[in-house]
């Protein structure tokens, strides 16, 4: 197959973690004989610097051209910090979303056995959690209309949603439902918002297209706490843009594999792919980054081209990457590895089939990984 993939690698920790992921991209394309054609472009504070906009005309352009995205980390504190800020890094990734159609993020929630020690929540909870929210991303009140009054003492975000923007994630929603374990809840605020009752009015229409699945209304705040409480019960969240960025945060924390999760947003022509971790401006430079994530999300990117065997082989090497504890620091706090060295397991890895390159002793010494 042959894919033009655009690479915004954005700010922080983005051009680091991605770099990984190209590596594995590459090992993927040699192993399986596949072209895959890169093109870098800037985005977030990176573009603002250089070019006074989060996304220039000519990354869009780039974007627009490409069979998918892959998109690295944008942000800055000095943006964070300073709230009149008439342009922010993550402009460009909203403006993205919108001017390309992405309009459902996919973001799946993977427990990893071997890591359930580092999350929060008690073991029994968090074991087995699988499940996988479906995020409206293209409307609601981040695109809504806003106000300011003009003694600045009275603001307003307008939230506003039609049948056709609902129906189409709906649909989505449900068809991956009806492949996992056939339940769809939809969060909503259904007791207050008007948008929310036809949310509910649409997805009990659209329930009847597919009547394996099971359905579950739960107001957001409610689904806040059971996230926390009870996750096993979940196995597709279908909800809003605003409350999908909420409870998408929440549930990455659940796990405690943050440095982990990947996320898609896809729309009827395009599909980009992204780490869920934010920017780590802290660890910027340092070759410490956890690159696994951005290398997780490039298994989703194969996936959504349907070679499911090439993302397997990433999920593979991914894990043995754990299990080795070839890891950054966060994973690995006693011999760690570096971004480089994670990515540079995970691509031989992916080529030596044998599995026969790498020395037990020296991986536990945090040494070379290669005889
Ligand atoms: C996310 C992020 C973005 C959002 C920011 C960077 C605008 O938090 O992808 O969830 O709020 O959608
Ligand atoms: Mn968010």
């Amino acid at each position: 197959m042959k894919l033009k993939i655009a690479v915004l690698s954005g700010d922080g920790i983005g051009p680091e973690v991605t770099q990984q992921a190209i590596k594995v991209l590459n090992a993927i394309a040699e192993k399986y004989h596949h072209v895959f054609n890169f093109k870098k472009a800037i985005v977030g504070a990176k573009a603002i610097e250089e070019t006074g906009s989060p996304l220039p005309e000519e990354t869009l352009k780039i974007c627009a051209d490409s069979d998918a995205i892959l998109f690295g980390t944008v942000g800055d504190p000095k943006y964070d910090s300073n709230p009149n800020a008439k342009v922010r890094p993550e402009q460009g990734l909203i403006k993205l979303r919108k001017s390309l159609g992405l309009f459902a993020n996919i973001h799946p929630l993977i427990t990893y056995n071997s890591l359930i020690h580092r999350s929060n929540l008690k073991k029994d909870v968090v074991k087995g959690a699988d499940f996988v929210i479906y995020r409206e991303l293209t409307s609601g009140i981040y695109y809504g209309e806003k106000n300011l009054s003009e003694d600045g003492n009275t603001a307003s975000d307008n939230c506003t949603y039609t049948s056709e923007e609902i129906d189409r994630i709906s649909h989505l929603a449900f068809k991956a439902a009806h492949v996992r374990r056939k339940k769809l809840t939809l969060v909503d605020k259904a007791n207050v918002l008007e948008t929310s009752r036809l949310w509910r009015k649409r997805v009990l229409e659209i329930s009847k297209i597919y009547p394996d699945v099971k359905v579950e209304f739960l107001f957001v705040d409610h689904a806040a706490t059971q996230l926390i409480l009870n996750p096993k019960q979940f196995d597709v969240i279908l909800t809003e843009n605003m409350f999908g960025d909420i409870l998408t945060d929440e549930a990455s924390v659940i796990s405690g594999s943050v440095g982990l999760l990947a996320s898609a947003s896809v729309g009827q022509y395009h599909a980009l792919f992204e780490p869920v971790h934010g920017y780590y401006p802290q660890k910027k430079g340092k070759n410490i980054a956890n690159p696994l994530a951005t290398i997780l999300a490039v298994a989703m990117l194969l996936d959504h081209f349907k070679l499911y065997d090439e993302a397997e082989n990433i999920r593979v090497a991914v894990e043995k990457s754990i299990d080795l504890n070839i890891s950054t620091p966060d994973l690995n706090t006693t011999n760690h590895f570096s971004t480089t060295s994670v990515g540079n397991f995970i691509s031989d890895f992916i080529l030596d089939d044998e599995n026969t390159f790498y020395n037990k002793h020296n991986i536990d010494l945090g040494q070379s990984t290669i005889i």
